[in-house]
């Protein structure tokens, strides 16, 4: 075997082990070049995976359906294998490794029957970085590597530097369809009765099983960056989070680093790629990530941030020119599209791309749709993967190996009612607090009831790989380890009355970031609020935009019956996480709580003097 592209002989044996064990057909190493790409997306438009897109249009693109089974990640099958049941927690589902690894194996016996196996080296974050890390994925998809060569760093370049004995972690994929000798393959095949995404953090191994779709499928993403990286994290004193990096260049060109955390399908892609309006002249916001942060401290007591991926892999459905110009820009070539609907010069729409549809369009399940007729043209979790380099205001610092300086941190979720518009949190602790208490309404990124509200702390529920007792402790040891702390701040874009948002949103959330920009460079007024401290109206800037005092006091009303509720509901997390339940979240609890009953029934930020 002196043809393989490694040295690498824990790696050569794993890949031996595999094919013995799933008996593909053949075996492909992947080097990651333009030609590869090429054929490897042109084998696929053959086979009814890939439609080519009109090259006019939309050049080097190509449009992917999936089976309407397989649609969106499948957090009911995920699953973190640790020895002890508590170090999982509550908030993951858990199986015994060994009892995990008996039914894997069988389900992977043979599973790749009459498909190619591939071979794919990865590297999260820049290469070389010492803050990446060297994946392999062993996969039976091309759909998989085609997305993987957009979303990483992959293919020869990544084996050179792991080196002979450099560590990877491996990732073991099939969709779970083999072959019989003579069978005609579909064109999104997956294992509909049997999913599993499995994470072993342990051995920081990942296994999936039965499924295609996005983050069950592209292991780099939720489940190495996040699943198994939150766990490597605690272990060596860092922080992976659901976050987009921004920069904010001033007008004087000070630029300020922030990373906020939303829940899926709750606006990190387009506040990464915000374009401030039209009064804000001379400011500049640059893109370093939409969905994942690796942060790190620095020598000098600051947090420093890197995205570890090479991609976007962004919801379709609501971008448009004018929600999210960036991201229109940085699909117009060379970009895959999944679920979308085909217009009938074969380009790509979706709902809210443009004011009217298209007057006939194929639907992302390959019939004929008009508009009327009751079912949405793309599905709601419709998505692109684009290369980052393609968004044009990626920061020229997007892959600086050594990341960039965090001045603020930000929550949000998607709430319709009783959490204000911007607040930020007294202290560090206290920012915990309000980040563990996240609550958001779920969106169509899980399968799943769509609209609940749940508690997703951080943004991270389905994707922190331990116990979340845990987790919220490493946040308050984190804190206390560094001088320079970080402010915290709690966002809502998506207050409701009577149906419609409050919150103009997109570009104009640029002026609560100006707030915030400001309070981090202790150059903004605050008020102290029974929930932390609010601007006034007068501190933020609305020229150009045209919201009443008494509109800006419905987005930043505290409504103690509401509040009341909203403590009262924070008391089921508490519960469940009770055996590792940091006790100052508790006594974060308690003190809001006594703030709250202190207030006046309706709380609005006091005119200014
Ligand atoms: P994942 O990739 O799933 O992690 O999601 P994301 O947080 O990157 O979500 P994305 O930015 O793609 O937003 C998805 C949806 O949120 C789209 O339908 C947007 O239209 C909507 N959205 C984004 N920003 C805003 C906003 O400021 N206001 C309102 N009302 N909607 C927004
Ligand atoms: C999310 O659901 O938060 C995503 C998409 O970013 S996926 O990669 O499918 O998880
Ligand atoms: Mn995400």
């Amino acid at each position: 075997m002196s043809n393989l592209p490694t040295k690498n002989q824990k790696l050569i044996e794993w890949v031996e082990q595999i094919t013995q064990l799933c008996t593909p057909d053949a075996v492909h190493w992947c080097d990651g070049s333009q030609e590869e790409y090429d054929a490897l997306c042109q084998k696929m438009v053959e086979s009814g995976t890939f439609i080519k897109l009109n090259p006019e249009k939309r050049p080097g693109c190509y449009l992917s359906r999936s089976n309407p089974g397989d649609v969106a990640r499948v957090e009911d099958r995920t699953f973190i294998c640790t020895t002890k049941k508590e170090d999982a927690g509550p908030t993951n589902n858990w199986m015994d490794p060994q009892e995990m690894k008996a039914i894997l194996k069988a389900h992977f016996k043979g599973a790749m029957r009459g498909r190619t196996l591939y071979v794919i080296p990865f590297s999260m974050g820049p290469l070389g970085s010492h803050i990446a890390q060297i994946g392999v994925e062993i996969t039976d998809s091309p759909y998989v590597v085609a997305n993987m060569r957009i979303m990483t760093r992959m293919g020869q370049k990544v084996l050179d530097v792991l080196g002979e004995d450099g560590y990877f972690v491996p990732c073991l994929h099939s969709v779970g369809a083999p072959l019989e000798p003579g069978q005609k393959d579909v064109a999104w095949p997956c294992d509909k009765d049997n999913k599993y995404i499995v994470h072993f953090p342990e051995e920081n191994t990942i296994v999936s099983y039965g499924s295609g779709y996005g983050g069950n499928a592209l292991l780099g993403k939720k489940c190495l960056a996040l699943r198994i990286a939150t766990n490597m994290a605690r272990r060596e004193g860092w922080l992976a989070e659901h976050m987009l990096i921004l920069g904010a260049e001033s007008p004087e060109g000070e630029k300020t680093y922030v990373a906020a955390a939303f829940p899926s399908a709750c606006g990190k892609t387009n506040f990464a790629m915000l374009i401030p309006p039209e009064s804000f002249k001379g400011w500049k916001i640059w893109t370093v990530g939409d969905d994942i942060a690796w942060i790190k401290p620095g020598k000098d007591g600051r947090f420093y941030a890197i995205n570890p991926e090479a991609g976007f892999f962004g919801v379709a459905p609501g971008t448009s020119e004018k929600s999210n110009y960036n991201a229109m820009a940085s699909v117009r070539s060379n970009t895959i599209f999944t679920n979308v609907a085909l217009t009938d010069d074969g380009d790509v729409w979706w709902e809210g791309m443009t004011k009217e549809a298209p007057a006939h369009l194929i639907d992302w399940q390959g019939n004929d749709w008009t508009p009327g007729c009751g079912r949405p043209a793309a599905h709601p979790n419709s998505r692109f993967t684009a290369p980052t380099q393609q968004c044009p205001t990626i920061s020229p610092e997007w892959d600086n190996p050594n990341g960039v300086p965090i001045s603020a941190f930000i929550f949000g979720g998607r709430m319709g009612t009783t959490m204000p518009l911007v607040f930020q949190a007294f202290n560090w602790n206290h920012g915990v607090y309000l980040a563990a208490t996240v609550g958001s309404e779920k969106t169509a990124a899980a399968a799943g009831k769509i609209g609940e509200v749940r508690r997703d702390p951080f943004a991270m529920l389905p994707f922190c790989g331990y116990n979340m007792g845990d987790y919220f402790a490493h946040w308050l040891n984190m804190g206390r380890k560094h001088h320079i702390p970080v402010p915290i701040f709690r966002v809502n874009w998506f207050l409701k009355k009577d149906g419609q948002f409050l919150w103009p949103g997109f570009g104009e959330n640029m002026r609560v970031l100006k707030w915030i920009i400001d309070r981090v460079h202790g150059r903004a007024h605050a008020v102290e609020s029974p929930l932390g401290y609010m601007p006034t109206y007068a501190d933020i800037d609305w020229e150009g935009l045209d919201i009443t005092r008494e509109q800006f006091n419905e987005l930043m009303t505290i409504d103690k019956a509401a509040w009341k509720q909203e403590i009262l509901s924070q008391e089921q997390l508490m519960v469940l996480l009770s055996e590792r339940l940091p006790q100052e979240i508790r006594m974060e609890r308690q003190m809001l709580l006594c703030r709250i009953n202190r207030s006046e029934n309706v709380w609005t930020p006091p005119v200014e003097k």
